[in-house]
């Protein structure tokens, strides 16, 4: 319960800046020019399905940046001086985007060139059997003369589709046709594609609380409104899921049960069929990204949530660009035709399809027998570089719990550390990580960082680490 109350606070606190960026977008688009009466705060309750209030503190506070004034008795209407006063300097008229709230925290940081590198979740190049990949290249490309010549279809190629199809029946005993397929390019783009596909601005949706930043990132650009859902290493509270899909009905749940990402937690068997009942219940999509399920350390993770689902209440994103070849950016997204369909016409306007070369590389690749090898060392070498991680950590009194797969630890640091300074300063000793507060729909969790271990070799990894915490016993 007071996690409820915490989140609808919260939640209010961010309708009141997404009413106030709205009216600054449509200001800034030319829907309203100077002098033109604003919407009355009941009509923009109304469209944006908020409270009255939330609408009237977003208005004074425009009048208050001077970007409105108000009539007595008559309303609201756009200052004149708005344009002006808010472009950067008279000479540089830029176009200006019309979301005020495109921004992706994540990519920003993992941009900024360090030595060590520990904000990107992703394989060490030097891990992937780059030698053997050159030599398949060439070997597609004998197989298929004319790939370079040729589209692939919106949907994704038809041989590759259908081999997934009969992996996903050996592997996980889940039956499906090629029309239950879309290959997009990385995981990344199936997130973007269901947002603009089941999101409509000030729509509540569930995420965890942790998440993958990039995907809230995803979705606030949409205009989403956030209810959040703790992740703890032993799932979540069904509980508390059920309440607030009662109360909210969201469109959909974005969910990150194996392995996930920051926490490493993964959502058990028992909670995964209880999940697609309540999917099924509320009419709530489970969005289930699944980007690193074969990256376990000892034993393999429970049967997807999609293997439960017997009505079409949940989307599947199963990414293979993180641990078997990034630069193919391949990711195969499943569900129901009625599902599959939207999806397909949403990907066709976004890039027409995956090029075809990345899909029948993948392809081939993924089929052979090295795939396997290259896995299981993958997974031997991925733990011994989190062990080396912990060893360096043990005694710091940062808290962690021990993932059983993944790329990640996400640490709690002291309080007393200052974040935004330590992360600035860290920068600038060349090692960089992911802060939680980017992590968190609600913007609270200052003492929590992501440290992947995965990018960097195993002496960089300690070295990295060690500089990291003594620079942190500074604060
Ligand atoms: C949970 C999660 N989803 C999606 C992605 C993006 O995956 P891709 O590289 O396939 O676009 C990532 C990448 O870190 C991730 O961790």
């Amino acid at each position: 319960m007071i996690l409820h109350t915490q989140s609808w606070t919260d939640t209010n606190k961010l309708l009141f800046k997404q009413a106030y960026a709205h009216i600054v977008a449509r200001i800034e688009r030319g829907e309203l020019k100077a002098h033109d009466k604003l919407p009355s705060i009941r009509m923009l309750a109304q469209e944006l399905q908020i409270h009255r209030l939330t609408v009237f503190r977003a208005y004074q506070l425009l009048k208050e940046h001077e970007k409105v004034y108000v009539k007595e008795k008559s309303g609201y209407y756009v200052h004149p001086g708005f344009m002006e006063s808010d472009l950067p300097e008279q000479t540089d008229r830029s176009p200006v985007p019309s979301s005020g709230f495109l921004s992706n925290a994540l990519s920003e940081i993992q941009q900024i060139p360090v030595i060590y590198q520990f904000s990107q979740s992703l394989i060490d190049p030097n891990l992937l059997p780059n030698l053997f990949l050159s030599e398949y290249v060439k070997k597609v490309f004998d197989i298929y003369p004319k790939l370079m010549g040729t589209y692939s279809t919106a949907q994704g190629d038809e041989e590759l589709r259908a081999f997934l199809c009969s992996y996903m029946k050996q592997h996980h005993r889940i039956e499906l046709t090629e029309s239950d397929l879309l290959i997009t390019t990385g995981g990344q783009q199936a997130i973007d594609l269901i947002c603009r596909v089941y999101v409509r601005s000030m729509d509540h949706i569930l995420v965890e609380r942790p998440t993958y930043s990039a995907a809230l990132d995803i979705f606030r650009q949409q205009g989403a409104r956030f209810i959040s859902v703790d992740i703890h290493p032993d799932g979540y509270d069904l509980a508390n899921i059920e309440m607030l899909m009662k109360q909210y009905r969201p469109r959909i749940f974005y969910m990150n049960p194996t392995f996930h990402n920051p926490t490493g937690f993964t959502v058990p068997a028992a909670q995964r069929k209880q999940l697609v009942e309540l999917a099924e219940r509320y009419r709530c999509l489970l969005i289930e990204d699944d980007a690193i399920h074969e990256m376990y350390f000892d034993q393999p993770p429970p049967e997807p949530i999609f293997s439960y689902d017997t009505d079409g209440w949940v989307v599947y994103l199963r990414s293979f660009s993180k641990y078997v070849a990034p630069g193919l950016r391949i990711c195969a997204v499943m569900g129901r035709p009625s599902v599959i369909k939207p999806l397909t016409t949403a990907k066709s306007l976004a890039d027409n399809g995956t090029p075809l070369v990345n899909q029948k590389i993948f392809l081939h690749y993924f089929d052979s027998e090295r795939i396997r090898t290259h896995l299981d060392k993958l997974r031997i070498a991925l733990q011994i570089r989190k062990e080396i991680v912990e060893q360096e950590l043990a005694g710091t009194g940062w808290t962690w719990i021990s993932p059983k797969g993944g790329f990640n630890l996400w640490l709690k640091l002291p309080e007393s550390i200052p974040m935004e300074e330590f992360l600035n300063e860290s920068i600038r000793q060349s090692i960089s990580f992911v802060p939680g507060l980017i992590c968190d729909p609600l913007r609270e969790m200052r003492s929590w960082i992501r440290l992947s271990y995965s990018f960097v070799n195993e002496d960089q990894l300690r070295e990295g680490v060690r500089r990291l915490v003594a620079l942190s016993r500074k604060y």
